[in-house]
């Protein structure tokens, strides 16, 4: 009983703060951790959802179309509702089938509502589920810490099925997809609280942050990140999911890569392959927070690795049989530690421009394996590769990266160690 006063003053400022940001603060920006799993090297993020509000950890899909979440085990909510079949609500979500449950009704199993494709990007396997509405709670943020904790009543998902969750990290229920879609996470937090169209990721070896809305982004120990490239985000007509409607875009971001340089010199390789071809959807580059090492169809692979271990051997560093699945490894004993990680051959991927440029240094190109072996963290995506170039989770890390869906621009700093700070630095401590 000694506890009881606690709790009372707990629920009490609970009932306070929610009703209280309910009716009298409209945050401009929002905020989710993004942690990467260490067994399975994904990221997972937790959105706050349901009455009563259960935190469910879902695997964060940069480029998904929607959230999407297991209906099936153990999902209990007074406010789980069902979209009616050409509703506005199905017409956001881009849904043409109209379902009927041959069970007892449950979340996910209602009459006359939507269907969606709920996709597991990691593994490949999309099955259809219901369309469905319910309450998200989300911290809001100043840029530099989080702020109170805001409500949206009415958060459109998909509800996927227990067996869609193989494949991904233990503890999770589903993805959160952040693609460019009108049921996207970030357009639909957007449209909750009219703020911009926009978002931007920190990914990290620990818990990074993802931020929704406007800047400013704000890393301990108070370095502000202001100074970022930028560069078009390309459409891709055709829908890179595992299963999709004829005529649908891909919600993924590409962008416009043009040539790849290690060590200052540029790889040959056939230009053709970096073009998205607007008739299959086939080539290009993107970036996938699914695929924990950047993704090269194999011409590329092959004359990427070999530029890169031939420039290593002008360095002096000693090449070791290659660990699976890279495809180039090295001993460390030649090799200097920097601030920007490992002393490697420079990589670089030009963009639209020949001074813009995505400069990748030891610390998002190498991966330790073993005390003394490091790899060059890149794998072959096959002869087939659908698309040419994935940029991956290991690239990403410590790299602010900020889409802006309104303009369609993709915005990043390269990596922020030069900077002394990094994705795990967000001040996490809540100001509310
Ligand atoms: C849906 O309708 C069918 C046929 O009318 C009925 O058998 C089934 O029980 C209903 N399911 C739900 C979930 O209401
Ligand atoms: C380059 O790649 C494209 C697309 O795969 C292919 O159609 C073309 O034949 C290739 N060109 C050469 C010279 O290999
Ligand atoms: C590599 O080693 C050779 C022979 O020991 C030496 O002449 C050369 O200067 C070294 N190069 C670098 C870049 O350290
Ligand atoms: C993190 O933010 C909290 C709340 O504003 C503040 O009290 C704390 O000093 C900050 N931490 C650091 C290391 O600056």
């Amino acid at each position: 009983m000694a506890s009881s006063p606690t709790i009372f003053s707990f629920l009490f400022l609970f009932f306070f703060s929610t009703s209280f940001a309910q009716s009298s603060f409209r945050p401009k920006a929002l905020l989710l951790p993004v942690t990467k799993d260490k067994s399975t090297n994904q990221y997972t993020t937790v959105i706050n959802q349901r009455t009563p509000l259960v935190p469910a950890s879902v695997v964060f899909d940069l480029g998904g179309r929607n959230l999407w979440v297991d209906c099936d085990k153990d999902y209990v909510s007074t406010t789980y509702r069902s979209p009616r079949c050409n509703s506005v609500v199905c017409s956001r979500t881009g849904s043409t089938g109209c379902g009927t449950c041959f069970s007892p009704p449950r979340p996910g199993c209602s009459n006359n509502t939507c269907s969606l494709i709920p996709d597991n990007t990691v593994t490949g396997t999309a099955t259809s589920g219901e369309v469905a509405i319910d309450v998200v709670s989300i911290q809001s943020t100043n840029g530099v810490n989080p702020g109170r904790v805001v409500k949206i009543p009415n958060l459109i998902f998909g509800c996927g099925a227990t067996f869609l969750l193989k494949g991904l990290a233990r503890g999770t229920v589903g993805m959160a997809g952040m693609g460019r879609h009108n049921i996207g996470l970030p357009t639909q937090f957007a449209s909750a609280f009219s703020f911009n169209r926009k978002f931007a990721v920190c990914l990290s070896s620990g818990r990074g942050v993802a931020f929704f809305g406007n800047g400013p982004y704000v890393f301990l120990p108070g370095i502000q990140i202001t100074r970022l490239q930028t560069t078009p985000l390309l459409i891709n007509p055709v829908s890179t999911a595992s299963a999709y409607s004829q005529g649908e875009k891909s919600t993924e971001y590409f962008i416009g890569v043009t040539d790849i340089k290690v060590a200052d010199k540029s790889v040959k390789f056939n230009r053709t392959l970096l073009k998205i071809d607007a008739t299959t959807g086939a080539g290009g580059t993107k970036l996938s927070t699914v695929d924990p090492y950047t993704v090269m169809e194999t011409t590329i692979f092959n004359a990427f690795r070999l530029a890169f271990v031939r420039a290593a051997a002008a360095m002096n560093i000693t090449r070791v049989p290659s660990v699976k699945p890279f495809g180039a490894c090295f001993s460390t004993k030649n090799v200097f530690g920097t601030r920007v990680g490992y002393a490697v051959p420079n990589i670089q991927l030009v963009l639209h421009s020949n001074d813009v440029v995505w400069r990748i240094n030891g610390a998002n190109s190498m991966v330790s394996v073993s005390r003394d072996i490091i790899c060059l963290g890149f794998v072959d995506g096959g002869v087939n590769a659908r698309t040419s170039v994935v940029i991956g989770g290991l690239q990403l890390e410590d790299n602010l990266v900020e889409f802006d869906l309104a303009s369609n621009r993709l915005s990043f700093s390269s990596t922020l160690l030069g900077l002394r700070t990094n994705c795990v630095n967000f001040n996490f401590t809540s100001s509310a």
